[in-house]
């Protein structure tokens, strides 16, 4: 029999890819989305891509208890992968109390709902923003966790604490924690993609639309880091990659993992501007930039040592950084304005 998985904020960026890699592996994605970051025709377009099946959907907050109670009767999930959030560092900022109801409190609602559904399997999407300045590069899950320089972050670390500790009083519960590092790219298709609201605040997005003519110029965040040119390292990984790593993390929860942690990344960091100089060799689009001052919060470097998850998951990162920079403007060029909405 199909497993099945909810999928929470399963209409956004990865949770997209991710329905697309569910489906191929043979599950069924049920999706839970309250589309405040998403558009349904995300998912109209993944049904597209998987086959032509409408892709189950309910339009719900993770917060709505009445909701999920109702979701929670309807199927007999296997179990969840939780995407939804919100996720804007600079947002977070001026707004903390609406980050920690949304991602905290929400989170809460949907675990006391599981559980007493008899669902205990969960895999959490957290970020290498819990390393904040990491101790060690390559950054290994021993890393401690470090500082955050913002309330999003803080939700990610904070929930990581509250799934280790419900696994630590309950070891019926499965959690998988997988720190993602910077998901770009998107599905070769071209049919479904990154979605920004307004000014992109990420780096690559940023790019495709000074690409596509809708912005002037890239501003380049620090020139003066330690870093080979200055410029801050990052390990982008393509987000099929990156949803492929949570088909492999289902099947650590058929092997009961208990708790476990992986990082998903490749393993390699790249700079701003051997990011902006990829994209123009993979493109054949000029990229103009200036630097700017730092941002504020931004560290020097940050990239991973991903081969616990090879080991374990059996997963490792199949696409380079010319891959991800063809398959986001791939993306952008078919969908100027995203889904149009
Ligand atoms: P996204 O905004 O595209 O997707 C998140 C989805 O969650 C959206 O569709 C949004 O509508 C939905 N959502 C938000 N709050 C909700 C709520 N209360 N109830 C129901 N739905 C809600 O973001 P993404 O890039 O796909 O990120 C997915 C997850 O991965 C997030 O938890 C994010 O914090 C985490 N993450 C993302 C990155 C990244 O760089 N994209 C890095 C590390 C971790
Ligand atoms: N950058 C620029 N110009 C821009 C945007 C970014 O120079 O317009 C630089 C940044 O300074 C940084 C690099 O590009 O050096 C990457 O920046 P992003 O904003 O794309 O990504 P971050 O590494 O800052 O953060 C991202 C997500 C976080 C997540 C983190 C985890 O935004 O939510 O990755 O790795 F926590």
């Amino acid at each position: 029999m199909k497993k099945t998985i909810l999928v929470t904020g399963g209409a956004g960026f990865i949770g997209t890819h991710t329905v697309v890699e569910l489906r191929k592996a043979g599950y069924e994605a049920v999706v839970l989305d309250n589309l405040s970051n998403s558009s349904p025709k995300s998912l109209e377009r993944v049904a597209e891509l998987t086959g032509g099946d409408a892709i189950p959907f309910c339009r719900a907050d993770i917060r709505d208890r009445n909701a999920l109670e109702a979701l929670f009767s309807q199927y007999e999930f296997d179990a969840c992968i939780h995407f939804a959030g919100l996720k804007a560092v600079g947002e977070s900022v001026a707004k903390p109390w609406e980050y920690y109801e949304n991602n905290i409190a929400g989170t809460l609602v949907l675990l006391d709902v599981m559980r007493a559904h008899g669902c205990k399997n969960i895999i959490f999407s957290s970020s290498a923003t819990v390393y904040g300045d990491p101790l060690q590069i390559p950054i290994t899950e021993e890393c401690p966790k470090g500082l955050c320089t913002n309330p999003y972050g803080w939700t990610k670390s904070m929930l990581e604490q509250i799934l280790t500790d419900m696994q630590t009083a309950d070891p019926e519960w499965n959690v998988v924690l997988l720190r993602y590092f910077n998901p770009i790219g998107a599905h070769p298709s071209g049919r479904i993609g990154e979605n920004p609201n307004g000014i992109p605040n990420n780096l690559m997005p940023y790019i495709t639309q000074v690409a596509i003519g809708k912005r002037e110029c890239l501003g380049v965040f620090g020139d003066d880091y330690d870093t080979p040119d200055g410029t801050g390292v990052r390990d982008y990984i393509h987000v099929v990659d990156l949803a492929e790593g949570h088909v492999k993390a289902l099947e650590a929860i058929d092997r009961h993992c208990g708790l476990a942690v992986y990082n998903l990344g490749t393993g390699h960091g790249y700079s701003v501007l051997e990011v902006v100089h990829a994209f123009e060799e993979a493109n054949q689009v000029k990229i103009p930039y200036v630097i700017k001052p730092r941002r504020a919060g931004d560290i020097a470097q940050c990239y991973s040592d991903p081969s616990k998850a090879e080991h374990e998951l059996g997963w490792k990162a199949r696409y380079g950084i010319l891959e991800m920079c063809r398959d986001s403007w791939n993306w952008q060029k078919k969908n100027p304005d995203g889904y149009g909405e």
